[in-house]
This record gives structure tokens, C-alpha cells and sequence, in this order.
């Protein structure tokens, strides 16, 4: 029983080292995002999170949003939005999630 306990403490700890696991929005990161992106809706945060997922993680592996500033964020989408061809409104939906998961406390 407790040697099982330590193989999956193990194998739990491996798979956190491998991979940014991407948070999923929820309300409370609706509300707080739409303090800076007014009228933010949680399908936009989604989408965002989708298109993110599907178009930045090519060259260099996705990075946790919280790994960035809101500025520096702001500062990097658009050349790289240009880097993975996305349209613009592809564009500001992955700005708004990164921007809004930069500060996100809970995760
Ligand atoms: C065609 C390859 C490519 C794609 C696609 C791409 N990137 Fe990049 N990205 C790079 C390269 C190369 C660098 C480092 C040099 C530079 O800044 O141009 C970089 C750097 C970055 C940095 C700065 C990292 C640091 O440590 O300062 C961020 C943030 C970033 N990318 C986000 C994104 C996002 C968001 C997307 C999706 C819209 C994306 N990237 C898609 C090639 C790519």
C-alpha cells in the first residue's frame, strides 16, 4: 500500500516536470479580467485558451501565463501572432487570455 502510494507520487511529480498544464478560465478570472478587457466573457477566455494551446506551442513549447507580466505579454503577442499567421481576432482572444491568466492567484 505505501509503496503504491510513492510509484504514484512519483509518477505524479514526473508529469508536472514535463508539461505546462494550462489552467482552464473560470469566473473569478472572468471578473478579474474584465477589469482590464471590459465585457470579457468566459467563452471568450476559452476560445482564447484553444487558440493559444494551438498556435504558440510549435517553435517553443507553451508557456505558462503566469510566467509573464500583463506588459510583457502585450509587448509579445503581436509579433508573435505574426510569427504563428493567427487573424487579428484570433490574435486578441490569445491576448486575453494570457493577460488574464498572468494574474491569476489560484493557480
Ligand atoms: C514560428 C515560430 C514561433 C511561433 C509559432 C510562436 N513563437 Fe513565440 N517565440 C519564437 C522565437 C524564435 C522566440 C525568441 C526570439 C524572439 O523573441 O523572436 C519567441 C519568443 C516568445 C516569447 C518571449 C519569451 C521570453 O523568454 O522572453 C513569448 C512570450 C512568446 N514567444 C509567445 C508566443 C505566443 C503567444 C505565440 C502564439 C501567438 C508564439 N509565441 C508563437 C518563435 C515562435
Amino acid at each position: 500500500m505505501k509503496k503504491l502510494f510513492i510509484i504514484s507520487a512519483i509518477l505524479f511529480l514526473a508529469a508536472c516536470g514535463t508539461a505546462v498544464k494550462l489552467s482552464s478560465a473560470v469566473q473569478t478570472d472572468v471578473d478579474r479580467g474584465s477589469k482590464v478587457f471590459p465585457g470579457l466573457t468566459l467563452a471568450e477566455l476559452n476560445q482564447g485558451k484553444t487558440a493559444y494551446e494551438e498556435n504558440c506551442g510549435k517553435c517553443h513549447g507553451l508557456i505558462a501565463p503566469t510566467k509573464f507580466s500583463e506588459d510583457k505579454w502585450r509587448k509579445e503577442v503581436p509579433p508573435m501572432a505574426k510569427k504563428a499567421k493567427v487573424n487579428t481576432a484570433t490574435e486578441t482572444l490569445i491576448l486575453k487570455y494570457v493577460v488574464t491568466m498572468s494574474s491569476a492567484t489560484n493557480k
